[in-house]
């Protein structure tokens, strides 16, 4: 049995000239994002794990934005060496194409041939044609699928039950047409066929096209032919909008009920986001619409309320956002609790403990261990210490026009609602800012500070912090 091993190298070659003009875009159609991520990036994700000794996309539209987000992609999963483009300047057909990617290609392997189009093909499926066309040595290797409607695809023609040809729409008659196993497009030449047949092919037929799909009626004829079949999900090719918001179901659900066998609770699933670059550590429950996207890392039992919005951000071990809540490029620390109907925009910190409550806007603002901000605030460019807590309605200034300042707030302070900090601004520990305060100068340390609203109240605060200050 030959298997695939340094000395029976694989190369991977994906179609991706063509145009696209279905999708009703100036975006190449491979570019098109599929749940977070350009179409050929899952291509290129799914082959990664074969191990391929190079890979080469045959570009033609869009060359340059295809070529630069691919090698984009081909960095960031460490197979820059391996990635090689070709260009096809005129898509005469996916054998033509092939042609294209193999000319002046020294030597030439056995090599899997897919579309940049079909981001479902799931790695597994194409490891499993891999081995089978390795051990049952065969000349070409395809899968095939049944659907119910197969229009618009190439037919497949057995005899003996064996795969003998492969016949275009355009080219098949009546009976042919009723076949509803079909073509995939996917499939592993061996080195002799593409080495003795591929500049051979011909553009007989009706669309005048050189097909990649001849190359099977001659491996059916000369040598042998091995096909698996492959689920109707995985083939699916996008050319339209309408399937590329069908292919982002697919892997949406994918996603989601892989998460759900790892334990993760997530109720009405058919509502809920969950990017490909979301990770849970255990148990986190997901209530329903909620929408994780980017890099988001859940913890252990927390807890992500219905309708939020989490991108980029890591809630941490038993933390809960309740409800409304978004949130971009945050840290939502241990046991913290956030909204319903709070913002944390990037760079909030919230501590271990600590809360922001409803209509809370945060920007670059860390909220220390405990420290609270329940209502209706905006914090920005703002440090918080412990145990400190930020009255209703309160305001830091950050900005004067020109510039963004900084607010401190070291711990034990107390804000009274309605407080206006015009930054930069030092308030020190466990000092006390009456309600309605405006304050503009730096409060020191254990002090009672006063806006000028809240002169007549002063009485009652002083009482109320050595009461504070007694109890330590
Ligand atoms: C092809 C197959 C058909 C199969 C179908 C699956 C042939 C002759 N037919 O159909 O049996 O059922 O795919 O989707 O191969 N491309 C190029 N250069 C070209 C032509 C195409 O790069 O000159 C690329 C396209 O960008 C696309 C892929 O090849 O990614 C398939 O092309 P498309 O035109 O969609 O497929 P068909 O030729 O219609
Ligand atoms: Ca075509």
């Amino acid at each position: 049995m030959t298997t695939l091993n340094e000395d029976n190298p694989l190369d991977v070659v994906i179609l991706a000239a063509g145009q696209g003009t279905r999708m009703k875009s100036d975006l190449a159609k491979v570019l098109h994002e599929v749940l977070e991520r350009p179409m050929i990036e899952w291509v290129l994700r799914a082959i990664e794990p074969l191990n391929p000794r190079k890979i080469i996309v045959v570009v033609g539209h869009q060359r340059d934005s295809v070529r630069a987000r691919c090698l984009d992609v081909a960095a960031k999963l460490e197979l820059g060496s391996r990635i090689e483009f070709a260009l096809q300047e005129e898509q005469l057909g996916t054998g033509h194409a092939l042609q294209c990617a193999l000319k002046g290609a020294q030597p030439i392997n056995n090599t899997l041939v897919l579309c940049g189009d079909t981001p479902c093909i799931h790695e597994d499926s194409l490891n499993r044609l891999v081995q089978a066309h390795f051990s049952t040595e065969a000349t070409a290797s395809l899968f095939t699928t049944e659907v119910d409607h197969p229009f618009g695809y190439g037919r497949i023609v057995r005899q003996e039950g064996n795969v003998y040809q492969i016949v275009e729409e355009k080219d098949a008659d009546d009976e042919q047409r009723k076949i509803q196993e079909v073509n995939p497009g996917v499939y592993i030449f061996s080195s002799g066929i593409l080495e003795t047949r591929l500049s051979a092919l011909e553009n007989k037929n009706q669309q005048g096209e050189f097909y990649i799909t001849d190359l099977i009626f001659d491996a059916a004829t000369n040598g042998k032919v091995h096909s698996s079949s492959l689920s109707c999900e995985e083939m699916l090719g996008v050319n339209s909008q309408v399937q590329r918001s069908e292919a982002e179901d697919i892997l949406r659900k994918r996603i989601i009920t892989q998460w759900m066998h790892e334990g993760v609770a997530i109720s009405m699933p058919n509502s809920v986001w969950i990017g490909p670059g979301v990770a849970f550590e255990g148990n986190a429950e997901v209530a329903p619409f909620t929408h994780l996207s980017g890099e988001c890392h859940i913890g252990q039992n927390a807890r992500i309320g219905a309708h939020s919005s989490l991108r980029d951000t890591t809630v941490a071990e038993g933390a809960i956002v309740e409800a409304m809540t978004w949130t971009e490029h945050a840290c939502i620390g241990k046991g913290a609790r956030v909204g319903p109907y709070a913002r944390l925009r990037e760079g909030s910190h919230l501590e271990e403990g600590s809360k922001v409550g409803n209509f809370v806007e945060m920007k670059k603002t860390t909220l220390g261990v405990g420290s609270k901000a329940s209502h209706l605030s905006y914090l920005g460019d703002t440090t918080i210490g412990r145990n400190a807590n930020i009255g209703a309605g309160t305001i830091t200034c950050n900005y004067d026009g020109f510039n963004k300042h900084k607010t401190s707030i070291a711990d034990g302070v107390f804000i009274g609602s309605n407080s206006t900090l015009v930054a930069p601004i030092t308030i020190d520990a466990d000092a006390f800012v009456a309600a309605g305060s405006t304050v503009v100068k730096d409060i020191p340390r254990d002090a009672l500070a006063f806006g000028r609203a809240s002169q007549s109240t002063k009485k009652g605060y002083a009482a109320r912090l050595r009461k504070r200050l007694r109890k330590g």
